[in-house]
């Protein structure tokens, strides 16, 4: 059965419903559809087009096919196009004529619209939810690494040592950026389309700020056209998600870098790793490398949706339908490698003698040594060439570091303490600095940035987390 039979006489050439074909993958949205049904009945009731009896007799059959999608018993036919048609073929089978009233005053196109924001509404709070829980085990490890330091580099050299706990947050406040670019996508997004028709609304007296409301919908749309065609919350959505992603990638990375012999730093649990078909000897971080693989999947789907809406003309076109399986993969990606990510901090070794011991050689205090002259009254450039002079001096004549320190008349034994190890990375003392003042006062902001982050989370699930 199509749903144009009055217009196109023939059924459609086999190449035809395979190429256009989108169930395989929109039957992800048959729940949001079905909430979608709900609200538009009740509309089509409230406004006097349908019946109570035949609002009642509709609603319980959107429950009845709920409960088959739910029990698994629900059964596509051959002709069903997309899980729209799926849906409403159903209806109209169990309950027949009164079934035949579902889709008075709507088109596909406002429908999937709806069904689409709906999905992309929980979908992103889900992920939300995976993010911050990622957060917890970020935090978890910041507080347990207490004064453990490892050398902070930049251009991949070793610059100044800083607190184990104050690298885990820095991945941390870039995780708490993409909650908070996630749920004002959801706040954007959360305007309903349905009323819009097919592109330019009914003769029919329907309701649109009704049936948002029933949705839990800000509001209604506020041009059918611009329903209809608006697919910028994909877009935003994959935007998120891909810069997620390119978070997660970097975590990865690094990762990969510290569980190298070469660096050391970290033990990745058995449970976290993968072996070698041919090496016995291997431990593989499989993990990481693909929370930093999937981030060019993520990328490549924001890039494709963008690609498939520039030249799209008003309102509606099929092309849309390209919208499902880049934004239903990237939530499916992001959201596993947002727990196997946690897993693998949850469960990973740090070996902090190897991070220390990196830290500590001598030049990571050369800036304390410059900052100590300065204090003295020294010009810092002038500070900065005298030690950078001493650390050269080192190097060419091969003489402690430590002994030019002492011998040198502006500097001497007080500036020798800088260079103990472990004392540099104390004397980070300002806001939002490595060493550990700032670091504590940093991980309190970081719990109350999260307490706020599930307040603002929470209000999008008023039932509470998904069992
Ligand atoms: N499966 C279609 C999509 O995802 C539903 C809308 C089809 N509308 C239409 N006028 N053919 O976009």
């Amino acid at each position: 059965m199509t749903l144009w039979e009055g217009r196109i006489s023939t059924g459609m050439a086999d190449a035809v419903a395979e190429f256009t074909v989108s169930l395989p993958f929109d039957r992800l949205l048959a729940s949001d559809d079905l909430a979608g049904s709900r609200a538009h009945v009740k509309g089509l009731g409230k406004v006097g087009i349908l019946a109570e009896s035949e609002v009642a007799s509709l609603v319980d059959a959107l429950d009845m096919v709920e409960e088959e999608f739910a029990s698994g018993v629900f059964e596509f036919a051959p002709g069903d196009e997309d899980i729209h048609t799926a849906i409403e073929r159903r209806v109209t089978e169990l309950i027949g004529d009164v079934g035949a009233k579902l889709h008075t005053g709507r088109s596909r196109n406002d429908q999937v619209a709806t069904a689409l924001r709906l999905w992309c509404r929980r979908s992103l709070v889900g992920v939300a939810e995976e993010i911050m829980a990622l957060q917890d085990a970020l935090a978890q490890r910041a507080l347990e690494a207490a004064d453990v330091y490892l050398p902070g580099y930049t251009h991949m050299q070793r610059a100044q040592p800083v607190l184990l706990a104050h690298h885990l947050l820095a991945h941390g406040w870039a995780l708490s950026r993409d909650v908070d670019r996630i749920l004002t996508t959801v706040d954007r997004l959360n305007v309903s389309p349905l009323g819009a028709g097919a592109l330019a609304g009914s003769s029919l007296p329907l309701d649109p700020d009704y049936v948002a409301a029933e949705l839990g919908f800000h509001g209604r749309f506020e041009n059918s056209l611009d329903a209809v065609s608006d697919r910028d919350f994909v877009a935003e959505s994959l935007f998120d998600l891909a810069l997620l992603g390119v978070h997660l990638s970097r975590m990865g990375e690094e990762i990969v870098l510290w569980s190298t012999e070469e660096f050391g730093f970290c033990t990745l649990d058995d449970a976290y790793a993968t072996g070698s078909s041919m090496l016995p000897q291997k431990k593989n971080p499989d993990v990481a490398e693909l929370a930093r693989g999937k981030s060019g999947r993520l990328i490549g789907h924001l890039t494709a949706v963008l690609v498939t809406l520039k030249g799209l003309p008003l309102a509606y076109n099929r092309d849309l339908q390209e919208d499902k399986e880049p934004l239903f993969d990237a939530v499916v990606q992001v959201s596993r490698a947002l727990i196997a990510l946690r897993g693998v901090y949850e469960t990973a070794t740090w070996n902090e003698e190897r991070m220390q011991t990196a830290a500590d050689g001598p030049a990571a205090s050369a800036i304390d040594l410059a900052e100590m002259l300065v204090e003295q009254g020294m010009p810092f450039r002038q500070a900065h060439g005298l030690v950078g002079g001493l650390v050269r001096e080192s190097l060419e004549r091969h003489v402690p570091l430590v002994e030019l320190v002492a011998a040198h008349p502006d500097l001497g034994e007080a500036a020798v303490e800088l260079l103990e190890p472990g004392v540099a990375v104390t004397r980070r003392r300002t806001p939002g600095g490595a060493g550990p003042g700032p670091v504590a006062e940093q991980a309190e902001r970081f719990v109350r940035r999260r307490e706020v982050d599930r307040t603002r989370l929470a209000q999008w699930r008023p039932q509470g987390p998904p069992a």
